[in-house]
Parts: structure tokens; C-alpha cells; sequence
């Protein structure tokens, strides 16, 4: 099956009730593992890469592992998303390259550490909706600032310093007409996102689902959603490695946030933990080993079973072979003649 639109995938997991993991990768093993979870569950996926992924594997190295992914899995929707693009350049070199849905992260400036204001976000998101939807391409915006820095990526501070404004993510989908919509409630990237299990005090599901009530048909998009599990945590300090203690977002938060117009969940820290605290297992009690196969196979299964796990979770299991994929160029006729309506149908003021 050639990559699907991520805007097909989402209204199909709208019209299903349930979302869809957006999964990070780097390598060889991440997408294998992906694809290895996704056969095991019979799910539609979204592989995302951040600019720094990207860097890491080199564009066409990258590109051409989730070709062969598409290849070798002909039943398995796979989406192909640009995560936290930082400029107008980032996304066209992704559109260029192939990939079938990006995010324009206007939230923040390109520096992607300071937080950037209302109308340049409105300004550089609208750049890239012009430019991808005529493509066929989907587009993810951002409003609001999440907490945290991965990878000199993030704005610092807590999750609370800029939830999202209700009113500001309504006037931001309709001037805009992306595709998906990243809201802040609190959320951070990376392990350290709240120092005890999240309430409402600092989890903000409320404003997510004012959001939803007031943006009926604009998919929401939450990132910073790894549940940072005690027991991936457990097995990198059982083997050496020095985590301080944390909790990540709840699944069941997740389950109420899926119930409540969000599509895709961004997970990438959860697959970083399990991975390592394969590796560090390997290396702590076999120190004999060095053929990386050794580690990187323990690695890659870790990996399949945390992505499996959160598949059934958020309910995309069971679905890959719910529909048949729209060409990239029927996306781009729906664009143009209005039938993929983009600005959404914007529920009480
Ligand atoms: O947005 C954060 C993702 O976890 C990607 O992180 O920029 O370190 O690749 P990265
Ligand atoms: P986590 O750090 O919680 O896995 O979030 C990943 C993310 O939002 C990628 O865009
Ligand atoms: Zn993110």
C-alpha cells in the first residue's frame, strides 16, 4: 500500500471513536518495531519524524525504511508526518521528500525555543496549509506551548505556563484550516512531566474537551503523551541508569481525551525508556556482549510491545483494513473543491 493522507486515517478514526499513536523513529529497529506491532494488532499507523531525526538518520535513509515498511505491510494504512517542522522550509522539505502530512509547529519561532505570537503562528501555519494542501499533504498545527526541552526542541518551564485559550485555538483552526490541532493542557515532551500522578489541577482535560465542544471537526492532537511506566523506569535503574522519579499522562486520560475529539497521541518517551532499558539489561548482565544484534534485537522487541500495548489502548486496533486508501491526488482534488471542508464547523461561541 502506498503512504496514506493522515487526514484519511484521522476521519476514519473519527468515524471509528478511537486514535491513532503517532510514533517516533530514528532508525531501522524503531519502524521495525512499529510495523511489528501494527501486523501483531491489525492497526493504521503514523510514523513521525522530529528535524533532529531527520539529521540523525538523513533524509533519504530515513524515507526509504518507511518505504520498504509500506512495502513489506501492503494491508497497514501508514501515514508519514513531519513532527514539530519549526519553519515553512522544514515542511516543504518534507512534502518534497514524500512524506504525506507535517507539522508546522508556529507555536513557538524557529529558533523552536521561544514562543512565538498569535498572529506569526497564524501566519506561517496558513504558509504551509497553502502550500500542502494543493499536495495532497495534511497539516498539523500547534497552539498554545507545551512544557519541556527535547532535544533543544521546547520552550522549557512547566506544562501550565500556556495552556491553550479556548477562544485563540477556534479563531486559530478557522484562519488557518489545518487538518489536526495540537492543544497544551499541561502536557510536557521527555520523561519529567509531572511530579505525582496528574490531576485537574495540573492536567487540563477540561479545556481539552471546551476545545472539542467548540472545534466538533477539527482533529485534536495531544502531544507530550507517554505514560512514563514504573516499570520501564524500574528496569533502567535496575541496570545502571540514573532516572529520577516521574509520572508521565494516564492512559485512561488519554481514553477520556480520545472520547473527546483527540486523534493522534504522540508517544515517543515511552519507546526511548523501553528500548534503553533493554540495551542497559544486555550490556549489565552479559558484558561479555558486543555484537549489537545482541542488544538491539531485545531493543526492537521492547519497543513492539509498548507500541502494541498503547495500539489497544487507544483503539486503532482492528481497524487497518477498514478502508481503502484515497490517492494523495484525490486528497488534493477534496482540498480544491471544497469537499475535504477545512475550516471547521465551529460550534457555539
Ligand atoms: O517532540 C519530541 C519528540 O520526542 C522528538 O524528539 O526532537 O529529540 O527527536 P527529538
Ligand atoms: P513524549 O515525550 O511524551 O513521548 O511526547 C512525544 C511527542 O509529543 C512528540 O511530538
Ligand atoms: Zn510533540
Amino acid at each position: 500500500m502506498p503512504l496514506v493522507s493522515m487526514r484519511q486515517l484521522l476521519d476514519e478514526a473519527a468515524k471509528g471513536g478511537y486514535g491513532v499513536g503517532a510514533f517516533n523513529v530514528n532508525d531501522m529497529e524503531q519502524i521495525q518495531a512499529i510495523m511489528g506491532a501494527a501486523k501483531e494488532t491489525n492497526s493504521p499507523v503514523i510514523i513521525q519524524a522530529s528535524r533532529g531525526a531527520r539529521q540523525f538518520a538523513q533524509d533519504k535513509y530515513l524515507f526509504h525504511l518507511i518505504l520498504a515498511a509500506a512495502e513489506l505491510n501492503p494491508e497497514i494504512p501508514i501515514a508519514m508526518h513531519q513532527d514539530h517542522g519549526n519553519s515553512f522550509e522544514t515542511c516543504k522539505s518534507a512534502i518534497e521528500l514524500g512524506y504525506t502530512s507535517v507539522m508546522m509547529d508556529g507555536s513557538l519561532k524557529e529558533d523552536g525555543k521561544t514562543p512565538a505570537s498569535f498572529d506569526e503562528n497564524v501566519a506561517v501555519t496558513k504558509k504551509v496549509v497553502d502550500f500542502a494542501h494543493p499536495r495532497g499533504v495534511t497539516v498539523e498545527g500547534e497552539i498554545g506551548v507545551l512544557g519541556g526541552v527535547e532535544d533543544g526542541h521546547g520552550a522549557g518551564g512547566s506544562g501550565l505556563e500556556h495552556i491553550t485559550d479556548p477562544d485563540q485555538a477556534v479563531e486559530f483552526a478557522e484562519r488557518t484550516g489545518v487538518d489536526a490541532l495540537a492543544i497544551a493542557i499541561g502536557t510536557s515532551h521527555g520523561a519529567y512531566k509531572f511530579t505525582k500522578k496528574p490531576d485537574g489541577s495540573v492536567l487540563k482535560m477540561d479545556v481539552l474537551i471546551k476545545i472539542h465542544q467548540r472545534l466538533p471537526n477539527t482533529h485534536l492532537v495531544m502531544h507530550g503523551s507517554s505514560s512514563v511506566p514504573k516499570d520501564l523506569q524500574d528496569i533502567v535503574n535496575e541496570y545502571g541508569g540514573k532516572l529520577k522519579e516521574t509520572w508521565g499522562v494516564p492512559v485512561e486520560e488519554i481514553q477520556l481525551g480520545i472520547r473527546n475529539g483527540v486523534r493522534k497521541i504522540n508517544v515517543d518517551t515511552d519507546n526511548r525508556l523501553a528500548m534503553t532499558g533493554a540495551i542497559r539489561k544486555v550490556l549489565w548482565t552479559q558484558p561479555e556482549k558486543f555484537d549489537p544484534r545482541d542488544y538491539m534485537k531485545p531493543a526492537r522487541e521492547a519497543m513492539q510491545k509498548v507500541v502494541a500495548t498503547r495500539m489497544t489502548q487507544f483503539g486503532q486496533a482492528g481497524h487497518a483494513g477498514d478502508y481503502k486508501p484515497v490517492t494523495i491526488a484525490e486528497i488534493a482534488k477534496g482540498y480544491a473543491d471544497g469537499s475535504l471542508t477545512t475550516k471547521p464547523l465551529v460550534a457555539a461561541r
